[in-house]
């Protein structure tokens, strides 16, 4: 039962009505005894919360596992076409912040001042309206505050919606969300792994890695260009054979090449050594 407020509504009391309501401390009555009408908020009513809790949470985490979260491609700086938007439940809030009393010189009032009365609000509502009415039409400053902020957001993100659809429709662009949409579903009718910007690409294989001429590669080669031919000081030399005749490297790797950056084996190795490594690298096709 709710207290301390005039009501014209008729109070039953559930309980022995013989007993007078005394005025000291009221011992609640076991909640057993009457089914449905109470129950003790600790530890009762919180550990049957919690169980749903934990069920939904183990529900959540193996959704999560199962499907990772599709990520964004990584930012890029220099894209300044990009349209920035928050995600949809925050739309009314960046819409409110395009009128002119809210941002420029106001902006204050926009992201602290008008953001604290609204919330501060939600948080005195217990007690500012502390009527024991329910029914929503009885309450008519509650219901009506709530109705128009409800309003207002449904028409801040309608129109915040609309705006970036005209943008996006005047620049002739496709939302990035749209493009990884339709990537995965490529991705998908080829039969293959939804594409996930975090996975790194697989390196491509060395072709023919036993041939004996590696030893010569390794210890000349490889601190300038890595062990898997990525490149490090150098660029990296997978898939040299598709760029590069076997002439071309031969060229490169018996007069160097980049000032010295690309050092002359010419002296170093023989011709023959240098005809068999050019012949090995012209291999790597990947
Ligand atoms: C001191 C570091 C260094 C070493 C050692 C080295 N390279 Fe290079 N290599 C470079 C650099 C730097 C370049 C890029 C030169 C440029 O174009 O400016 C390069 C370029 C190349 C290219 C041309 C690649 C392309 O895509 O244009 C080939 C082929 C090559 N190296 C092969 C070799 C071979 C074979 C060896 C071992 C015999 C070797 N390099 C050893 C630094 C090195």
């Amino acid at each position: 039962m709710a207290h301390g407020h005039k009501s014209n509504e008729k109070v039953v009391y559930v309980g022995d009505t013989r007993v007078k309501k005394g005025k000291g401390v009221q011992i609640p009555p076991d909640y057993t005894a009457f089914p449905g009408k109470s129950e003790a908020f600790i530890p009762n009513f919180l550990l049957k919360e919690w169980m749903v809790g934990c069920v939904v949470l183990v529900g959540f985490l193996v959704w999560v596992i199962a499907e990772p979260a599709p990520l964004g491609y990584p930012a890029d700086p220099t894209n300044a076409a990009f349209i920035p938007m928050p995600d949809w439940y925050f739309l009314f809030l960046y819409q409110f912040l395009k009128y002119p009393y809210v941002s420029q010189q106001y902006i204050l009032l926009g992201t602290i001042g008008i953001p604290s009365i609204m919330f501060g609000g939600l948080l005195l509502a217990p007690f500012l309206d502390t009527g024991k009415e329910r029914r929503f039409y009885r309450r008519p400053i509650a219901s009506s505050l709530m109705i128009l902020s409800l309003v207002a957001c449904v028409y801040l993100t309608v129109v915040s919606w609309d705006h970036y659809q005209h943008m996006l429709e005047k620049n002739g662009q496709t939302p990035e969300h749209h493009v990884r949409e339709e990537k995965a579903k490529e991705a998908h009718e080829k039969g293959e792994e939804r594409p996930n910007p975090l996975k790194k690409k697989p390196v491509a294989a060395i072709i023919e890695p036993e041939d004996p001429i590696m030893s010569t590669i390794q210890s000349q080669c490889m601190s300038c260009h890595a062990n898997d031919l990525s490149g490090a000081m150098g660029p990296a030399l997978l898939g040299v054979g598709n760029r590069m005749t076997k002439e071309e490297i031969v060229t490169t790797v018996t007069e160097g090449r980049g000032g010295g950056a690309m050092p002359a084996y010419g002296g170093d190795l023989s011709t023959e050594e240098i005809d068999q490594i050019a012949t090995w690298l012209s291999k790597q096709t990947q």
